[in-house]
């Protein structure tokens, strides 16, 4: 059920075209060159659902009350962006995304500061990310700025599905796919970008807790020349059966490695950091370099920021392999290992199998009954800081 509502300046009524500006009613063409914000059009539902409690929130469940959407096609271009009731979308059997994975997605947060205020964290590091990942499928890229200024009207239409305290956000998930109905693997000529926002508390059921790995040896998540380093739905379909696999044999997440030296990539759906003395006796954060095979993580990107402003630690990013790992384990050198990511934040690895051994990974020495060694602990509260808006950083920007 939805009703016709207009709010704000440059907002339009569903089902007419044209733009609101100042008192003037211009006429403009439902079709854009590229995505215009001050086209978007606002048709809210008149059903609103009720909020589910956050203790009882499981990540990527809960829906909020409206979605955006922006049709393209290449005879047109991009139409007017839409906001409307959160709801299925009709798509023909036939479309190509059902068939040859045209897909990719982002992930970004919205979080309630302590004044009330919703911020979001280096939104334009998704659009980049997301208009990489578009080029590889031929899908059509856009202006970030423009989507950007859209998502936050998407946020303050849904404002009150934003949960108030540390650990808890709302996840916005910007999504493109292709929307062609036709069986021939060629580029799409008609695309669908759309965002849906999903209220949250940690992604991982047992919470900011350590966790433990198997590395696979048979399965391999990326390789040179492939999609890596775009966010494509397929990377994560294709992690399924691995991960199940994994914890078929008690472990909680799959470590991805690639080649005879089992190279060290990423941690289930997360970029991956060692914390080690490394071989010259240095102490120093590695994390696999950006050589198309790693996924650029927004968290990656802002974990090394933040640790080589410290400038405490070597921090490099380099290639590093388990036999290293298993290595500096038996040496006593490694000094922690975690995932990092938008959905987990920081995750701590305890155990890692390998060749059939377990090795024990260090969580914090000095405090034995913490959850995460000392630069996850430390990561975890100065990226809190920023996104919650108690320390003041250009990466958090203000929806209102
Ligand atoms: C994110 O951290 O946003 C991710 O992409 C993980 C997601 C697959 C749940």
């Amino acid at each position: 059920m939805t009703s016709l509502l207009r709010l704000g300046g440059g907002l339009v009524r569903g089902g007419q075209r044209g733009t609101l500006l100042g008192a003037r009613m211009l006429h403009v063409s439902s079709r854009v060159d590229d995505i215009r914000a001050a086209a978007l059009q606002k048709t809210l539902t008149t059903a609103p659902k009720a909020l589910v409690a956050k203790e009882k929130l499981v990540f990527g469940h809960t829906f909020s009350d409206h979605m955006l959407t922006v049709e393209w096609t290449a005879k047109g271009g991009w139409e007017a962006p839409q906001i409307k009731e959160y709801g299925p979308l009709s798509l023909d059997p036939s479309c190509s995304v059902f068939h040859y994975a045209f897909e990719c997605f982002e992930g970004l947060k919205a979080y309630r500061d302590a004044q009330g205020k919703v911020r979001l964290f280096r939104p334009d590091k998704n659009m980049e990310r997301m208009n990489h990942s578009v080029e590889r499928l031929h899908l059509p890229q856009f202006d970030g700025e423009q989507v950007i200024e859209c998502i936050k009207e998407l946020v303050r239409t849904d404002e009150r599905w934003v949960p108030e305290g540390r650990g808890y956000s709302l996840y916005i998930r910007p999504t493109v796919i292709a929307t062609e109905n036709t069986l021939g693997v060629h580029r799409a000529n008609s695309a669908l970008l759309y965002v849906i926002t999903s209220p949250c508390g940690p992604y991982f059921p047992t919470g900011f807790k350590a966790v433990s790995l198997y590395c696979d040896e048979t399965n391999v998540r990326a390789w040179p020349g492939g999609v890596g380093n775009r966010k494509m739905g397929a990377n994560y379909a294709a992690s399924v059966g691995p991960q199940v696999e994994a914890e078929k044999k008690g472990y909680q997440q799959v470590l991805w490695t690639i080649g005879e030296d089992s190279e060290l990539m990423e941690v289930g759906t997360m970029n991956l950091f060692v914390h080690w003395r490394n071989e010259a006796g240095e102490e120093e954060l590695v994390t696999p370099p950006l050589d198309g095979t790693i996924l650029p993580g927004v968290t990656r990107d802002s974990v090394l920021e933040l640790a080589r402003g410290w400038g405490e630690f070597k921090v490099s990013e380099r290639k590093i392999n388990m036999k290293q790992i298993a290595r500096a384990s038996d040496e006593g050198r490694l000094l922690e290992i975690f995932g990092a990511g938008t959905a987990c934040v920081v995750t701590p690895v305890n155990r890692i199998h390998f060749k059939g051994r377990d090795y024990v990974v260090p969580l914090d020495p000095a405090h034995p009954e913490s959850q995460a060694g000392p630069v996850a602990g430390r990561i975890y509260k100065a990226l809190m800081d920023i996104q919650y808006g108690d320390v003041p950083s250009k990466w958090s920007v203000l929806v209102d």
